[in-house]
């Protein structure tokens, strides 16, 4: 594995599986491999499920994490990026940086000697890919209840629901990579970037992976193993809410929506949840959801990829 993990690129399809099985096989146990390091969360958004599970995933491994809050240290503002990736290189074993310019992750990534971890930036959220694509293999997957053994993600379509942005761009790489079937319907001007559809694109030529964008949420839904929406305005867009709304209220993931895929679809969403606008209170805490087992996944997926990340030094 690469020294860092800055975008799903940064993975191929072999090195995702390799940290399912990771996952699986540290989930629960209180490790030793971090002992005496410390984690640095340098996080310029605020967050819930990230920085905790970072914190508590590198915990579990034995290490000490400290927690850097968005006017602690003015990145870029009070000292340069790479002056800060360079300090904090020479105190701590690995940095988390969550951050609205994509480059301040990858400036990070470049400039620190110990490996950097995208926990979100305006372009993708990487950690957040590996956890959902984890739970859907946990529930459809091979060994899963409604897995078999021959399961394939070429099997798999994953039905996205409103803005192409770092959640959707972190999901078509890693769909790509594995192999699986992703569907975009959001209104026309709001879907992924040109670059991620190319990425992606390129990569399922590679895997036998489609990537479809649509403006038209019943051909989204049609036949859907998953269904996966996000807010509709990112953290740094809320400005934009008020207009966003009703230009995305016909992706709305409510029940009539559901009628649509599969009868037994799993319903993601990242979290934190708008509700009532991206998705309805009954599909959230409905049957179809598995949004708590996501969020639950974050924990363990990270803990795989620090793992990882500490014993390929
Ligand atoms: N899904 C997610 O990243 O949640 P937080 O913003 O709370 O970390
Ligand atoms: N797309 C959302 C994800 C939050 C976890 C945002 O960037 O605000």
């Amino acid at each position: 594995m690469k020294k860092d993990l800055v975008s799903i690129g940064d993975l191929n399809g072999e090195e995702i599986r390799e940290l399912f099985k990771i996952s699986a096989g540290i989930k629960g146990k209180q490790l030793d491999l971090a002992k005496g390091k410390t984690l640095v969360l340098v996080f310029e958004k605020p967050s819930l499920r990230t920085r905790v599970t970072f914190s508590v995933a590198f915990f579990q491994l034995g290490g000490e994490v400290l927690y850097l809050a968005p006017a602690d240290i003015g990145l870029g503002k009070r000292e340069s990026v790479p002056d800060v990736a360079r300090n904090l290189a020479r105190w701590v074993d690995a940095i988390a940086a969550r951050t609205f310019a994509h480059k301040t992750v990858v400036d990070l990534a470049s400039y620190a000697t110990v490996p950097v971890i995208n926990a979100l930036s305006d372009a993708e959220h990487p950690c957040q890919a590996l956890a959902d694509f984890l739970t859907i293999y946990e529930h459809l997957g091979s060994g899963s209840p409604r897995g078999s053994e021959a399961f394939s993600w070429g099997d798999i379509k994953l039905a996205y629901f409103g803005d192409g942005n770092n959640v959707c761009h972190s999901l078509m790489l890693t769909a790509a990579k594995l192999g699986a079937h992703m569907v975009i319907g959001g209104p026309q001007g709001y879907g992924p970037k040109d670059e991620f559809i190319k990425a992606a694109t390129d990569e399922a030529a590679k895997t036998g992976a489609s990537i479809t964008i649509t403006n038209d949420a019943h051909e989204t839904a049609a036949d859907a193993d998953v269904i996966y929406t996000d807010v509709w305005a990112s953290m740094g867009q809320k400005q934009e809410a008020a207009e966003r709304r009703s230009l995305f209220a016909p992706f709305q993931v409510n029940s009539e929506l559901l009628k649509h895929a599969k009868p037994d679809v799993l319903v993601e969403h990242c979290l934190p949840a708008h509700r009532g606008e991206e998705i309805t209170d009954e599909v959230l805490d409905g049957p179809h959801s598995i949004v708590m087992d996501e969020a639950e996944n974050r924990l363990h997926i990270q803990k795989a990829i620090l793992y990882k990340l500490l014993t390929s030094r």
